[in-house]
């Protein structure tokens, strides 16, 4: 297998290098020796895992468990996976929806984004670790369906994290699910391209955070989640777009959102 990322710090491991393919038993066993419990891997460079283990298996302890104040779990992440599986299930389809309407012109429906967000709060809740876990593992063709539901997930545990009241996690959550919406209008060419893009594609491929933020002004939505939309890709230094934003000229959400997106 291919070893994305050790899960535990460099001093944990033998290894010189961060990232590296497993080829030799030798350095199975030396991998199993230390006291890392948990890797990520990468199937598009190496081997899956074998078929026949489901991920529930696989699952404990997650990557950043033991990081300090985590607050106490509430179901394992074996069981919590369960439940978290079919919510992402839930929330391809209606992210699949939402990105098909707008290519094909038809009004949005956000109906059931807001109660998605919900059902996967009450997850991350139970147990952080599932939801956002499952939601990070991603195959080329459901990639930015996934990178919504990741980033979603992700915006609701930092939310919390940082002390925000319930309607506010639910806001970084809806902006999660939503701040990419504007790539509904990018063409698939230039969305799914496997190379590197040139400079016109460039200029269609930032412009996804104006033209989502156009399709979500009219939903009446809380302006610090059509902010987010806007301005995700905005940096501290100025450098980034569509407004070249600086500093605290950056909404809070937006920085949560940038934050959350560059992570995943
Ligand atoms: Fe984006």
């Amino acid at each position: 297998m291919f070893v994305h990322e050790f899960c535990g710090s460099w001093m944990e491991h033998p290894f010189l290098r961060a990232r590296l393919l497993l080829e030799q038993p030798r350095d199975l066993e030396r991998l199993l020796a230390t006291t890392i419990r948990q890797v990520w891997i990468d199937t598009g460079k190496g081997a899956d895992i074998a078929p026949g283990i489901t991920p529930a298996e696989v699952s404990e302890p997650p990557c950043n468990e033991t990081s300090p104040g985590a607050p106490a779990r509430h179901t394992r992440t074996s069981v919590e996976l369960l439940q978290a599986r079919q919510i992402i299930g839930q929330a391809r389809d209606v992210l699949k929806t939402m990105f098909k309407d707008v290519r094909l012109g038809r009004p949005l429906d956000l109906a059931a984004s807001g109660l998605l967000v919900d059902e996967m709060a009450e997850s991350i809740k139970r147990n952080p670790h599932a939801l956002i876990g499952l939601a990070r593992l991603k195959t080329a063709d459901n990639y930015s369906y996934m990178h919504s539901i990741a980033v979603c997930a992700l915006m609701i545990g930092l939310a919390h994290r940082m002390g925000l009241d319930e309607h506010q996690v639910h806001l970084a959550g809806i902006a999660g699910l939503l701040h990419d919406i504007g790539k509904s209008k990018v063409p698939l060419d230039v969305l799914n391209k496997p190379g590197a893009l040139d400079a016109e594609e460039w200029v269609i491929m930032r412009s996804h955070p104006r033209w989502g933020y156009e399709i979500l002004l009219p939903q009446g939505l809380d302006h610090a989640v059509t902010d987010a939309c806007l301005h995700h890709h905005e940096k501290v230094d100025g450098t980034g777009y569509p407004d070249g934003l600086k500093q605290d000229d950056i909404s809070l959400m937006a920085r949560m959102t940038a934050v959350c997106d560059v992570y995943d």
